[in-house]
């Protein structure tokens, strides 16, 4: 409330915005907002709060490619004086403001006229880095939020200058307002995902999250206990022969399928192999992309199995946010049943050692059924669906710290030859490159082979690839060799789709790097061969990065 007085007393006159075309907003400053998220390049100054984090995978740098975004609390509507107010966090920033709008209320014949908000919180210099604007529906039944800051991290020295980061985007949610004047927002907490416009223009996607998370009724589990099926229940117990014709062995095998959700896991317990009735305990292995580990939670399965009773139980632990995504829950239910199977036993081997194989199926699925409802325990607000921190990948590499691999640097000479490097009997030269990155994506080293001679640079050449090779990285180059001071300059593309497959980067770099590594030669025919040891690779620091967006058909469809 102290916010809506304050806001209130301010004599604000709002600007409108309206929209210039389908996906472009122009406000009345001026700024033109392109939706979703591209090229917003007005001069914004960069704000002293922006912090700076320590580490280099979790801080400012990592978080504003993965996830440029706002939180909103605490929106309310006010109807008797139409002005909305609200805070936000800059998630890669921390960077926080209090925002109030006046004039809240849209023109229903204008779809696209936002009202331009304050910032509260330091009106004095009301900041450019940060513009915020609210469009109330006419019955106050929803409101949407657009956000567009500029901000810069200095996390990494890598780079001598801070990178800056632009992002805008909007998000809309329903306001409840009963019978009183104020109108909160239905979910206490507002996700405005951003779309980076710079360094680089990318939708950074979230991540899907573990299977069923927000699946209408996954989170039912907290008020009504849950329940499973087992399927293909398969039991073993094996006396074996002493070893004549077979070991003795116990092994339960089944699968969970968890009502709530529809995921399946896969449970094998080998059972102790002394054919004691003790009961053991043992981890099952989902179903899908959930073990790759691109998400943040990985739902986990714990069976327990009684031989004696044939006691089954399970306990899972899985995440919902179907009721509000802002307030997601990590849900731990257990059940038991003692399992209804169809046991038949079989002699195995005979005499003395004879012994005794008893196999247990299901005759159909068993229903599990939990006593109790599963204990929630609540997590980070939309933290479901942000991918999981992961070192430098090709896109934030190219920005903070782009470099080659290289390695295989070979020269082949002929004294005969008419066409040589300038002053040299050199008539080829090649090597290998790898673009240099945490994560490694690029697995392989690219062979890089002098090609044509490039029109107007004396002595620089194209580069060509392997036969039906097209690599991403380098996509395309040219270089030149002085043979003189050893030395390698190399001007090349590189593509990274690493963080959004729809829109990939072109980016473009220089390299100069001495050719220090000891060579091996081998003379054939007045032609020599000349090869560094495959094992020796060097770094070579790429200079001058541009980038642009790619044209999408580079990348083959995967
Ligand atoms: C933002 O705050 C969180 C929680 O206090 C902290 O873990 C994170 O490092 C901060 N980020 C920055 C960029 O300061
Ligand atoms: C939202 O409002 C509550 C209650 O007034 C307050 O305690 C909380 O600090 C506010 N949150 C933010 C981020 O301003
Ligand atoms: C905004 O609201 C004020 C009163 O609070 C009113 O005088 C003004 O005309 C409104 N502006 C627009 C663009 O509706
Ligand atoms: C940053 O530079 C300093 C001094 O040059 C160095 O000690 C530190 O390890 C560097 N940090 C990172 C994250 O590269
Ligand atoms: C397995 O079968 C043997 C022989 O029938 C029996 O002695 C043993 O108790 C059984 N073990 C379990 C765990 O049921
Ligand atoms: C089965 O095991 C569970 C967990 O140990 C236990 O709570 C339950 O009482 C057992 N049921 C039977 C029938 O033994
Ligand atoms: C289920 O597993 C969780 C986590 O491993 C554990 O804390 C809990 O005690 C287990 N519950 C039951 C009933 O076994
Ligand atoms: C139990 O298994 C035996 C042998 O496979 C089969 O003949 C019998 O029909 C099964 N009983 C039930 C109830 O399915
Ligand atoms: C095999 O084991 C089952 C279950 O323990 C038992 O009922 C059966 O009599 C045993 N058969 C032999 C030949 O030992
Ligand atoms: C090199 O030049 C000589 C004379 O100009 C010519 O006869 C010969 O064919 C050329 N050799 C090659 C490999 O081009
Ligand atoms: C080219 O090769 C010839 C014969 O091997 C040699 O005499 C000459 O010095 C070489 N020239 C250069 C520039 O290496
Ligand atoms: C790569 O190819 C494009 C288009 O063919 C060209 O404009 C660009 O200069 C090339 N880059 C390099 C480093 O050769």
């Amino acid at each position: 409330m102290r916010l809506h007085l304050l806001l209130a007393s301010a004599a604000t006159v709002t600007e409108a915005v309206f929209l210039v075309a389908t996906d472009q907003l122009q406000d009345a400053a001026g700024f033109s907002i392109q939706l979703p998220g591209h090229a917003l390049a007005s001069a914004a100054q960069i704000h002293k709060d922006t912090a700076a984090a320590v580490s280099p995978i979790l801080g400012c740098t990592t978080s504003s490619f993965s996830i440029p975004s706002w939180f909103v609390y605490n929106l309310t509507y006010y109807r008797d004086d139409d002005t909305a107010t609200f805070s936000i966090v800059n998630r890669a920033t921390n960077y926080t403001a209090d925002i109030g709008c006046n004039n809240a209320t849209a023109d229903e014949s204008k779809p696209n006229l936002y009202s331009h908000c304050q910032i509260l919180t330091d009106p004095a210099t009301n900041d450019d880095a940060l513009l915020a604007l609210v469009r109330v529906t006419q019955k106050g039944t929803a409101a949407n939020v657009l956000l567009r800051q500029t901000w810069t991290c200095n996390d990494r020295n890598t780079t001598a200058q801070p990178i800056k980061f632009s992002a805008a985007g909007n998000s809309s949610v329903p306001l409840k307002c009963g019978n009183g004047i104020n109108c909160p927002a239905v979910d206490s907490t507002l996700l405005v995902r951003g779309n980076l416009a710079a360094p680089v223009a990318i939708h950074p996607a979230p991540a899907e999250g573990p299977i069923g998370h927000s699946k209408a009724g996954c989170s039912a589990a907290t008020t009504k206990p849950p329940s499973w099926s087992l399927q293909s229940v398969y039991y073993l117990n094996q006396t074996g022969d002493n070893g004549a014709t077979a070991l003795s062995s116990q092994t339960l095998m089944l699968q969970v399928i968890n009502h709530a959700i529809g995921y399946q896991a896969g449970c094998t317990g080998f059972l102790s192999d002394d054919l004691s009735t003790k009961p053991v305990s043992f981890t099952c292995t989902g179903q899908g992309y959930d073990f790759i580990g691109k998400d943040r939670y990985r739902i986990s399965t714990q069976a327990l199995f009684e031989p004696a009773t044939f006691n089954f139980t399970v306990n899972q632990t899985w995440y919902c946010d179907d009721v509000d995504a802002g307030k997601p829950v990590s849900i731990t239910a257990s059940g038991s049943t003692v399992l209804p199977l169809n046991c038949t036993s079989v002699a195995v081997g005979s005499g003395a050692t004879s012994g005794n194989k008893t196999t247990c199926l299901s005759t159909s699925d068993i229903l599990v059924q939990a006593q109790k409802p599963g204990t929630a325990t609540p997590l980070p607000p939309y933290s479901i669906t942000d991918p999981l921190p992961t070192p430098d990948g090709c896109t934030v590499s190219s920005i903070v710290g782009p470099a080659w691999t290289m390695s295989s640097f070979e020269i082949d000479s002929d004294a005969k030859s008419n066409n040589t490097l300038a002053g040299t009997n050199i008539t080829d030269v090649g090597f290998n490159l790898q673009f240099s990155t945490g994560t490694n994506e690029f697995t392989y080293p690219v062979s890089v082979y002098q090609g044509k001679p490039v029109d107007g640079k004396p002595q620089w050449f194209h580069c060509t690839f392997g036969a039906d090779q097209i690599p991403l990285a380098p996509y395309n180059c040219t270089f030149t060799y002085d043979d003189a001071k050893k030395q390698l300059m190399l001007a090349a593309d590189w593509i990274c789709s690493d963080l959004d497959k729809a829109n990939p980067i072109l980016f473009s770099g220089t390299t100069t790097t001495a050719v220090t590594k000891p060579f091996s030669c081998s003379t054939d025919g007045g032609q020599t061969q000349c090869l560094t040891d495959e094992t020796a690779t060097w770094n070579a620091p790429i200079v001058n990065v541009t980038w642009r967006p790619a044209d999408k058909n580079v990348l083959a469809p995967s």
